[in-house]
């Protein structure tokens, strides 16, 4: 941990903050937020404080050239007093992966946590506690030395936000196929968490919603045949009641949530298959009735059974059940164990340290 500083500012934000009535995913802000510097090879001190506009130079680097990684996680009180989080040292692992393909510093275990352990620990009182509530956890990092140099910088600032939220996309969803961009390249950042991934899917989903979708499914960068996964998702088929999903090739995330499923799958006794998955294949088995459910995965929507899959032709393949029986037996385990109604058999549950919650 580093020698943090408590803002005196905190009391005020978060006893006037009032929970909102409807929890959109991510689009309600939270009342605090954590920073630390890293400047020449140095991480300096944390701090806690009211949410408020960051000040920087217009030369900043991460305007220009993009330099940006983040994370996405959950601190869960749904059934319990203190809230805890789930597997968060994956997304620690994880935003080194995209630290060091995006040129920017590792950084270690303590600090990563001490962000995402105060902001928890302070907010706690206003994480919502219905089910599929929480307390959504932004970390963060972005080049902040302040030149137009074509380079990766010296500067840096770790920050750690958050937003109380329901799940994203509750209930079913329906599917674009993306025939004709790819999100990542071979060789490129589709495995990293950076923003450029997401900026370069917005035309996309924007299409997908012109059309009456609610997102993309992206092939693979080289043949556009096998898909890859959705752009904030990762996805699952159930064939002949096996459970298949695309094998992590380095253009595709690596998902916390995909792994879990395939931890809780094993666990059921269901067969599984990490493989290259061919668009054209899969849309015979849903026709043949030989797939039958297909759904994607991540933190934000924990488990969306998808309903229907389309072309750009306006050609609609939809899937036998619009609800799943195993996408829905997977969901209640994960979440089930997400808020404490089911034993943690894998240990994936932290709890805050009582030294990061206020004296
Ligand atoms: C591109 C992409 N794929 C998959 C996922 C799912 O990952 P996780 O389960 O770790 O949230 C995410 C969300 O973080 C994502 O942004």
């Amino acid at each position: 941990m580093s020698n943090y500083k408590i803002h005196e500012d905190i009391a005020a934000a978060l006893s006037s903050y009032q929970l909102p009535v409807k929890l959109p995913f991510g689009l309600a802000p939270g009342p605090i937020m954590y920073s630390v510097e890293y400047v020449d090879g140095k991480w300096g001190d944390g701090l806690l404080e009211a949410n408020k506009p960051l000040s920087l130079q217009p030369s900043a680097k991460v305007l220009h050239y993009g330099q940006e990684i983040f994370e996405g996680m959950k601190a869960y009180r749904v059934n319990q007093q203190r809230a805890t989080l789930f597997r968060p040292e994956r997304n620690w692992a994880r935003f080194n992966q995209s630290a060091q393909r995006m040129a920017m510093p590792k950084i270690p275990e303590e600090l990563f946590m001490e962000g995402v352990n105060l902001v928890t620990a302070y907010s706690e009182t206003i994480i919502p506690e219905k089910s599929g509530e929480s307390l959504y956890l932004r970390p963060f990092m972005f080049a902040s030395e302040t030149n137009l140099g074509v380079s990766g910088g010296n500067q840096f600032t770790y920050m750690v936000i958050s937003s109380p939220s329901e799940a994203m996309h509750p209930g079913t969803m329906k599917v674009l196929i993306e025939r004709d961009f790819t999100r990542a390249a071979l060789g490129g950042t589709g495995g990293a968490k950076t923003g450029g991934n997401y900026a370069s899917s917005f035309a996309s989903r924007q299409h997908a919603q012109s059309m009456g979708f609610d997102q993309s499914l992206w092939l693979d960068p080289r043949d556009q045949k096998n898909i890859e996964e959705l752009s904030v998702m990762n996805f699952f088929a159930v064939i002949n009641g096996e459970l298949h999903t695309p094998r992590l090739t380095g253009s595709l995330l690596d998902g916390v949530t995909r792994d879990s499923i395939l931890s809780l799958a094993e666990l059921m006794g269901v067969q599984i298959h990490q493989r290259a998955i061919n668009i054209d294949e899969l849309i015979a088995q849903i026709q043949s009735g030989e797939c039958s459910e297909v759904f994607c995965c991540g933190t934000g929507a924990i488990i969306s059974p998808i309903s229907t899959l389309g072309e750009y032709d306006g050609t609609r393949y939809q899937l036998v059940k619009s609800n799943g029986d195993l996408s829905l037996r997977l969901r209640e385990s994960l979440l089930g164990i997400q808020e404490s109604r089911l034993e943690d058999s894998f240990g994936w549950l932290r709890t805050i340290p009582d030294a990061c919650y206020p004296s």
